[in-house]
């Protein structure tokens, strides 16, 4: 991707889509290494704490969908859970960052696709992640009715994402934090000039947790309940399909 002085598509439509897609095409070397040390080695900790929502042992057996599954980090959370015997697809819209994730789970599947277009039949999957997803996709509800779609009734669907700590003066620490410590510390090791200045603009934009909730139930799922980690600095939402 052309490097650019032009202000971040954070609003979505087809800009967004394509400066997403180049970023991740462009750091995928990178993005493990970067999410240990810009998260102080507590992503692995979030990512099993939204497969522990998942309630997969309903169906061990089952076949799970991971969205937006880059590096495939959240769909080998899963897959390599002891008494999961099941299937993990993971899709995501940029190859090499799935090509990063090849060996981390003989049970991950990645497809190469876009969330918007799901390439699955409706009612496939006995339940979705997905990890620091959301925020990136040109359009929010589309994506998430297409999650509806591809579940099965009464399938969960968990969704983990970076949110705004509410509490002072965390709140303002971890703001300095986003803007002045991990755009540079991201643009050094990525050498991506404005891949790590992405997170805090669309952070900016995304809706909060009960929003969030209710773009959940539009969507078609029921029984949305969410909670925070790191001190209001992560959400993990969870979000039961509804009957159609
Ligand atoms: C921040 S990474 C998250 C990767 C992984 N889930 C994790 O937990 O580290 C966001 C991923 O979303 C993917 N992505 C964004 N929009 C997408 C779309 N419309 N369809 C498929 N993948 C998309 C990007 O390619 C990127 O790999």
């Amino acid at each position: 991707m052309p490097i650019t002085d032009q202000p971040l598509p954070v609003t979505g439509g087809l800009a967004k889509h394509e400066y997403v897609r180049g970023v991740f095409t462009d750091i995928a070397p990178r993005y493990d290494l970067l999410n240990r040390i810009l998260s102080l080695n507590t992503d692995r900790r979030w990512r099993r704490r939204a497969v522990d929502q998942l309630h997969w042992e309903a169906a061990p057996a089952g076949t799970y969908l991971d969205l937006c599954a880059g590096t495939l980090d959240l769909a080998a959370e899963l897959a390599n859970r002891a008494g999961f015997t099941g299937h993990v697809i993971a899709a995501d819209f940029v190859p090499p960052m799935l090509r990063r994730g090849a060996g981390k789970s003989a049970r991950v599947a990645p497809a190469a696709a876009d969330v918007l277009r799901l390439p699955f039949p409706d009612g496939t999957f006995d339940g979705a992640t997905i990890g620091f997803g959301v925020r990136n996709l040109m359009d929010l509800d589309a994506g998430l009715r297409e999650a509806a779609r591809v579940l099965k009734p009464g399938a969960r669907f968990v969704v983990l994402e970076f949110t705004t700590p509410r509490w002072q003066p965390f709140r303002a620490m971890y703001l300095t934090y986003l803007r002045l410590v991990l755009p540079r510390v991201g643009r050094i090791v990525s050498k991506h000039r404005t891949a790590y200045d992405w997170l805090p603009a669309s952070m900016r934009l995304f809706p909060e947790p009960a929003q969030l909730g209710a773009h959940l139930q539009a969507a078609g799922f029921g029984a949305v309940e969410w909670h925070t980690l790191m001190g209001g600095a992560v959400a993990i939402h969870i979000a039961v399909r509804m009957p159609a």
